[in-house]
């Protein structure tokens, strides 16, 4: 793999400079290779070890290198050595290459775990990470915001999962404030326990949409809705037991349409747990001199540098009820008590960074130090989520409408009448789309919503993923009795062949990129880049009609490049299809 050669070279080089060999590990990395130019497989950055000070930071880095490369010989593993501007490059042994990025492939199980035992994450601490995503609001609209933060989160979850952290997943519920006194109100009058039943997300929503619609001119229902939402803060048993029918049975239906996008949660958490701890931590602050009076009676925290009031976070109205954030402040004291997390993640949409920024500077002013190892990641907006039938008020109705798109399309195609389930396949491919036109990008950036676009068979989408771990997974059927858990390294030579795997020294460094900004994008665009190269590996190194052992070493090949992929996928948060 990657790691032996990445030693290899860093040991000649701490051979040529004295060194430790551990000090050239960063400054290697595998060349990202172009479409079909044969290029070497590693580069040595000159700035990353004058940064670190294994060379002299004054001087020329050209001259640096040239130097550094003469002093270093060539070897049966490192064939080719040169110097570039400001880099050197290195060669491996063709063969060597090929034998020890397969290697791992030839055992009877699948591997899923090619490039997440690199020597890279070894440096990375490893600790528990509370990953808070998802995060709706009870009987309020799933809008795109809401979904993204969903397959972002999970990702970021899986991907610190695959890390060996230890993971907690959390799905934080807007369950509390004046809109369950509107909604328990509401119910009264317009709700149907029977439809309740039936339909429950949807039913929420209507009698929410419809009282307010009647609080907006009617005082009497404003009136009732007030009235409840006290009953429920003073615990009456009424009003607790309607409110607690109202959670679980939206935690069930959102279980189960989670499900179908193969999320799951750890903790179904949210801000009715954290009322009493919010009054708490007002308490606290009062006490350490913290809190102070804003013009309208409102008790505010002083958050700017210069302790001028210029800005500051309210966290207590006037009226002595508290916040969207001082239930954030408890519940992250809370979390850290009970999970002792090294790290949490918070993923919300970017207009909420403020309010972060706001919840760890508070959260240092108490004196919790650990608000340093406290993350926002932020995204942009999603323009124009609709359906067929018009605005998305529901995930599912973003899930149904991917898998029928998807199965229209596949419809087009003689393969899907011989699939034992296309729904479940159209649904999967469906779903990989929506991720990975998601994913392309920064997530910082906002983007238009396109379904023709994200569901094309060809071009950079997750139905060309999917489509490609399809056809190799067909290309391994169909040549089962030829696999074999032997292969001649010698047979793949050709220039096909050696990018993708020169690609594939790359996988440890992106898995590694990602891990460090959290972002897919390294990622995704990683395997699509290898089903590119694959297709053309494909064309060109045919297994059909080859002799016995040629076959067999293509066969290797393909089989490595299908694991990668699905490996990769399922970081994605993408169930990889065999069929399609
Ligand atoms: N429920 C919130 C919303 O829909 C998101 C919650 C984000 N998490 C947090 N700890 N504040 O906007």
């Amino acid at each position: 793999m990657a790691c032996f050669f990445r030693r290899k070279i860093a040991a000649k080089l701490g051979r040529a400079l004295a060194q430790s060999e551990d000090v050239f590990i960063p400054a290697l990395s595998a060349v990202p290779v172009f479409r079909k130019q044969q290029s070497p497989d590693f580069k040595l950055s000159i700035n990353t070890l004058r940064s670190s000070g294994v060379l002299p930071s004054s001087g020329d880095t050209q001259q640096q290198s040239e130097e550094l490369a003469n002093r270093l010989k060539q070897d049966s593993v490192v064939e080719d050595i040169s110097a570039g501007n400001g880099v050197i490059h290195f060669k491996v042994n063709r063969k060597l290459l090929v034998e020890k990025m397969l290697e791992p492939f030839g055992k009877e199980e699948d591997d899923h775990t090619f490039g997440l035992n690199s020597e890279l994450f070894k440096t990375l601490k490893k600790g528990t990470t509370l990953v808070e995503y998802s995060s709706p609001n009870i009987a309020k609209k799933f809008h795109a915001g809401h979904l993204r933060s969903t397959i972002i989160g999970n990702f970021i979850a899986n991907l610190k999962q695959s890390l060996g952290n230890n993971v907690i997943r959390m799905n934080y519920l807007g369950d509390w404030g004046m809109q369950f006194g509107l909604l328990g109100a509401g119910f009264g009058k317009f709700g149907c326990q029977e439809k309740l039943k039936q339909n429950p997300l949807q039913h929420l929503f209507e009698v929410y949409v419809q009282v307010n619609k009647e609080a907006a001119h009617n005082e009497d229902m404003m009136q009732a809705a007030r009235d409840f939402f006290r009953q429920l803060e003073q615990h009456e048993s009424e009003a607790v037991s309607l409110w607690q029918q109202f959670r679980e049975i939206t935690v069930d239906e959102y279980q189960r349409v989670y499900k179908r996008l193969n999320v799951h949660f750890d903790i179904y958490s949210g801000e009715s747990f954290h009322q009493h701890g919010a009054q708490e931590v007002v308490q606290q602050l009062q006490s350490r001199g913290l809190l102070k009076t804003s013009e309208t009676g409102a008790g505010v925290v002083d958050t700017s540098t210069d302790g001028d009031m210029s800005s500051v976070c309210a966290v207590q109205r006037a009226d002595g009820t508290t916040l969207y954030i001082t239930r954030d402040l408890a519940a992250a004291i809370d979390r850290k008590e009970k999970y002792n997390f090294d790290e949490m993640i918070y993923v919300t949409d970017k207009g909420q960074a403020n309010h972060f920024n706001q919840l760890f500077h508070v959260l240092r002013a108490l004196g919790h130090s650990w608000a340093d190892r406290c993350e926002h990641v932020p995204f942009g907006l999603v323009r124009g989520m609709s359906t067929r039938s018009g605005e998305v008020v529901f995930l599912e109705d973003v899930l149904n409408e991917a898998r029928n798109r998807m199965l229209h399309n596949m419809s087009q195609s003689k393969t899907t009448k011989e699939m034992d389930d296309p729904e479940d396949t159209a649904e999967k491919v469906g779903i990989s789309a929506l991720i990975v036109q998601d994913f392309k990008g920064p997530l910082h950036s906002d983007y238009k919503f396109d379904w023709d676009r994200m569901l094309q068979a060809q071009g950079d989408t997750g139905v060309f993923l999917q489509y490609t771990h399809a056809r190799l997974c067909s290309l391994i059927r169909r040549n089962e009795g030829v696999c074999g858990f032997i292969f001649d390294p010698s047979l793949l030579l050709e220039p096909t062949s050696i990018i993708v795997l020169q690609h594939l020294l790359r996988y440890d460094e992106v898995l590694y990129q990602s891990s460090q900004d959290l972002q897919p994008k390294h990622l995704v665009n990683f395997l699509l880049k290898l089903c590119h190269l694959v297709a053309s590996a494909h064309r060109e190194l045919p297994v059909k009609g080859s002799s016995l052992e040629v076959a067999q070493a293509r066969l290797r090949l393909f089989s490595g490049a299908g694991s990668v992929l699905a490996g990769g996928m399922r970081i994605l948060g993408i169930t990889p299809v065999d069929k399609m």
